[in-house]
């Protein structure tokens, strides 16, 4: 049977998703916020619509004559469209709004893993009170992390220690609005994100990619959706070894097990800590940028996947290129505090392809391995004139390659060579340098290995 794909989702890990989609037989629709250019290239048909509106989503896929959902975004599962989509009788890869309270309340995350021994918990304790929140924090022994229980993009923790003084954790608690937060054991360690397809019980896990949350280089700055990522053409990343991501594995299998009738990704976000691999949260969907780099390395067709989650059968043993991947995002100027909108976009597939032109004269014959190089747009708009910037992450470039110094080059040339006008880039991302510092710091929290 053919199927009709409906994405929901506008940014750039859904064009990720409809790249990868793309390759497949049948159609792709897709419905989005922002009319994302990318994504619109590349689907069979678009409708601009509020993604948190279950009976618009529904609507537009019932008109398309979808067979399959995918979720991208963690609003729309807060929202419960993959709800409405199931009872519409239409499989959604995403879960229902229950399950995706695994992402959605970090007081119930919390609690799911105390109450299933899930391994991996940081000590923690949740109030209503923000006044009792205040004294917990001036009664701790140690450094905490402040967090809100609700979805804040990613922009709503606090840790005490490293981004901010007890003093100013309690000024911010005091002066929010949030009615409820998790105050929990600050975690030391290096952060690395492990994503499953979950379905029926099943589990398969892609490889680890880490991401870069602080704004400015140097890990410096206001925390944002993460401005770019990478990952080695191994399952795991250069400061761990395979243990550490069969760690990480273990508990998400054991997160599987508890959970019921959990359908989409399960995405883990882990500290590396002295003591191993432990929770810093769950995602109910693909991290965005981290699906960026984890699509373009499966070589296993999504769609089979997606068919066997709905039709019950066992899930496809996924298979991955052996390629590193560097993903860097271009933001507005002054994103995330105060962004300035309105900036050209300058770049377009035919720079990405000058650059995979160039690599690939230097590199090896090898079909599996040959350099590469994919644009994604995220939160732009797309007008008749040309591409702007909005308010949110405008464009992410991945470069694809055997190392990962390679995959940065690719990335950071295809961004030189169109410009960054209006734009900021973490240009740290994915070098040399940044690599062998998070090596370093989990030599030395680890007591020097070797
Ligand atoms: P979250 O929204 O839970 O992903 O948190 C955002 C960021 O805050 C994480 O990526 C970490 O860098 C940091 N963070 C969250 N929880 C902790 C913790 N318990 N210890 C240290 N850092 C944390
Ligand atoms: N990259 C972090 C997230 O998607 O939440």
């Amino acid at each position: 049977m053919s199927e009709t794909v409906l994405l929901v989702g506008g940014g750039g890990r859904e064009h990720a998703i409809a790249r990868s989609l793309g390759n497949s037989p049948g159609e792709l629709y897709a419905c989005a916020g922002n009319r994302n250019p990318g994504i619109v290239a590349l689907a069979d048909g678009f409708e601009a619509l509020d993604t948190t509106n279950p009976t618009a989503v529904t609507t537009y896929a019932r008109e398309v004559d979808a067979t399959l959902a995918v979720i991208g975004p963690e609003a729309a599962l807060a929202a419960g469209v993959a709800d409405a989509l199931d009872d519409a009788g239409i499989y959604t890869f995403g879960p229902q709004e229950q399950e995706a309270r695994i992402e959605t309340d970090k007081a119930f995350q919390r609690r799911f893993m105390r109450e299933h021994d899930i391994p991996g918990c940081p000590d923690f304790e949740t109030f209503e009170d923000m006044d009792a929140a205040c004294e917990y924090i001036d009664e701790y022994d140690g450094d905490l992390a402040v967090k809100p229980a609700g979805l804040t993009g990613g922009k709503g923790v606090r840790v005490i220690g490293d981004q901010c003084t007890a003093e100013e954790a309690k000024e911010y608690l005091r002066s929010s609005d949030y009615d409820r937060v998790v105050l929990e054991e600050r975690l030391v360690g290096e952060e690395f994100t492990v994503q499953a397809f979950v379905a029926n019980g099943q589990l398969r896990v892609t490889p680890a990619v880490q991401d870069h949350k602080r704004a400015y280089e140097g890990d410096e700055g206001p925390n944002t959706g993460g401005m770019g990522s990478y990952s080695d053409a191994s399952l795991h990343l250069p400061f761990m070894d395979e243990d550490d991501y069969m760690d990480a594995v273990d508990v998400l299998r054991a997160t599987v097990e508890a959970l019921d009738g959990y359908k989409g990704v399960l995405y883990g976000q882990f500290m590396l800590t002295e003591t191993g691999p432990r929770v810093v949260e769950f995602n109910a969907r693909f991290g965005d940028p981290e699906a960026m780099n984890t699509l373009p390395v499966l070589n296993t067709d999504f769609l089979d996947v997606l068919t066997a989650a709905r039709d019950d059968d066992p899930l496809p043993q996924l298979s991955f290129r052996p390629m590193a991947t560097v993903c860097k995002y271009a933001v507005p100027d002054g994103y995330p505090t105060d962004p300035d909108a309105g900036a050209k976009v300058p770049i377009d597939d035919d720079v990405i392809a000058e650059v995979v032109n160039d690599h690939r004269k230097q590199s090896g014959d090898d079909p599996e391995t040959a350099p590469e190089a994919l644009l994604c747009y995220a939160s732009v708009d797309d007008r008749e004139d040309g591409i702007y910037t909005t308010t949110s992450r405008s464009y992410a470039v991945v470069g694809l390659a055997e190392t990962i110094g390679d995959a940065e080059a690719i990335a950071e040339e295809a961004l030189q060579r169109a410009g960054t006008e209006g734009l900021r880039v973490r240009h740290d991302i994915g070098t040399a340098d940044l690599v062998q510092q998070r090596i370093d710091h989990m030599d030395d929290i680890r007591g020097g290995a070797d």
